[in-house]
Formats: C-alpha cells, structure tokens, sequence
C-alpha cells in the first residue's frame, strides 16, 4: 500500500500508547481512522484528539475478546465509511514479570485470550470483509521483539502469546490473494502503559489489579519514546516490508537467536544427496502447482 490519503483504518487499542501513535502518523497522511477499545468514552476521547489533526473519526469499545464486539466494530466502521482498508491489529496486554511456575491460569488465558485469540479473531473477520470488498487492503500485525528474538525471563505467557502471532501471520503472507497485504510490526522496549494492563483487566479473566510502580529508571537503560513507532510503521508499510522493525536495539536479539539455529543445524544435520526430498516447503509448493493445474 502505496499512500494512506483518504484510507480508512481500524485500529485495536487505539487508545493508548503504539496504537495511538500510529493513529496521529494516520491523521498527519490524511487517512481517516476509527478507534476501538475497552472503553467507549475512553474512544471517544482518543477519536476526537485525532479529528482535531483534520481527518474524520470513529470511536468505537471493542474488547478484542469477544467476538460480538468485533462483528459490531466492522459493521460500524463500514456503516460510518463505507470500506476499511486497512487493519491495525494492535490491542495486546502483559502481566507483568512473574516466573512461570508462579503464573496464574487466569492471567496465562487473557493473555492468549487478547493477544492471540483477538488479534486472530479481529484478523479472520477483517479478512473476510477485504476479500468480499475486492479493493487493496492492508493487515499490520503487532507482535513484538520477544517474537522474533529474546523470549524475556519471566515473560512466558507472553513470548508465547507472541510468538503465536508471528507463527500464523508469517503463514497468512502466502494464503492471501494479492490484493491483500500484511506485515508484523515488532516493537521494542517501548514507553507506554503496557505495565499497568492489569488495571484494565475485564471481569471474566479475574477484574482489574492494582496499578504497578514504573521500573525504576536511573538514565542508563530507557525504553524507545513511543513516537519512534507509527510514522516508521507506515512508511515500511509503503515500502512493502513484512517484518517492521523500528527500534535498533532489538536486532541482536533476533541475530543471537538465528545464530543459535543455524550453529545447531550445522553441529547436528549435514547435507545428504536427497535432502530436498524431505524438504516440506518443496513438496508444498509442488503439491499447490498440481492443484492450480488441476483448476
Ligand atoms: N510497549 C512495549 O514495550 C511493546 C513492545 C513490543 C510490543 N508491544 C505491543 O504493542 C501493542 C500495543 O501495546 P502498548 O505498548 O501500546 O500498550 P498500552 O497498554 O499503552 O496500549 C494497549 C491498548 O490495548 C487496549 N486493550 C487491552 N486489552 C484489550 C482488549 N481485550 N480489547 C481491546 N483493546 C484492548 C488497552 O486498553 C490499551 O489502550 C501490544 O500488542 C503490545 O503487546 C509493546
């Protein structure tokens, strides 16, 4: 997707932090944005902010994890626009830092349950509507650096969560008609409010918890500033990138682990004749051609 000028965009938690900062790069390219999450005032709010940069607006609570809240997004974003061009598929919260064994059950299912289920979810029905609206679409996925490098200590629900993310969106890239693109934007340590999610934490997953001190930040280690993400997150959209990558410091996280892959092959696997033989992506790739011709 080449320009964003009167594109209209949805975008999951629009309300706080990379959601709302992808929102203001939006409105400065003269796209036209709908807001949705857990609070309908809190929408309300963040939507006329971005209308007051000169574009039209909607607010409207989706809470990702219901998929009657997402049937009803869609059709009061097509309803008020018309189309929908482009999906950010952003909503995502933490619990905290907290070793796995001492993980509650409760916080592992509303992880999976928002950062995986709802981005699929969210993902499935914006999809369906592309591919019936038959124009050029968009699909921005939010995964993060934990899905493509250091799966952080005590972060396991949420690497996990992540790494979901990344495991079908790199899938979708090779189902979708050509009319229909999509990237994974993989963040850094960014400043935002992602810490206290548990303060909005729904009912069904356990209500909200307390609010959580700040990590002590003493000037040598600080995350990104969160307006280092949405301007870069469309302009590599334009620039037909998959994976989206604002923040430098993540890459040695991804090189280490790729490093590690590789050095364990070579160790373990060396090269037979036949090799590609068993190679699955061939006999996929194979398997799709004999089908074409078929059709
Ligand atoms: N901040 C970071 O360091 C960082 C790094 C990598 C990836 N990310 C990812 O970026 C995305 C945005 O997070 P952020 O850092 O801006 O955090 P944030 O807490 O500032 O914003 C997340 C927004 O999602 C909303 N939300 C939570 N649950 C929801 C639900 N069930 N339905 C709809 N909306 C819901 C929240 O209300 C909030 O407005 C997340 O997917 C997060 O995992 C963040």
């Amino acid at each position: 997707m080449q320009d964003f000028t009167d594109k209209v965009a949805v975008i999951s938690g629009g309300v706080n932090g990379i959601g709302f900062d992808i929102a203001k790069a939006l409105a400065r390219e003269k796209c036209h944005v709908v807001i949705a999450d857990l609070d309908q005032e809190a929408c309300d709010a963040a939507a006329a902010d971005i209308a007051a940069l000169g574009v039209t607006t909607l607010g409207h609570k989706c809470d990702v994890t219901q998929q009657a809240d997402i049937l009803a997004l869609a059709d009061a974003a097509w309803s008020k626009f018309g189309r929908v061009d482009i999906l950010f598929n952003n909503a995502g919260v933490g619990a905290g830092l907290v070793s796995s064994p001492k993980m509650s059950d409760a916080d592992l299912r509303w992880i999976f349950e928002v950062n995986f289920f709802g981005n699929w979810h969210m993902c499935m029905e914006f999809l369906r509507r592309f591919k019936a609206q038959d124009s050029e679409a968009h699909i921005c996925n939010t995964a993060s650096e934990n899905s493509i490098g250091w799966p952080m200590p005590l972060m396991a629900g949420y690497n996990a969560s992540k790494a979901a993310v990344l495991g079908y969106t790199g899938m979708l890239r090779m189902e979708l008609p050509d009319h229909i693109s999509v990237s994974l934007l993989c963040p850094g340590w960014t400043q935002t409010d992602i810490g206290n999610s548990g303060t909005r934490r729904p009912e069904q997953f356990g209500g909200p918890k307390e609010p959580r001190p700040g990590f002590p930040m003493d000037g040598d280690f600080v995350p990104y500033a969160v307006e280092t993400v949405g301007a870069h997150c469309l302009a590599e959209i334009k620039n037909g990138a998959f994976y989206i990558f604002p923040h430098y410091a993540a890459r040695h996280l991804a090189e280490e682990r790729n490093d590690e892959i590789i050095a364990a092959f070579d160790a373990q696997t060396s090269a037979t004749p036949d090799w590609q033989k068993h190679d699955t992506r061939s006999f996929f790739e194979a398997m799709q051609a004999a089908r074409d011709k078929k059709e």
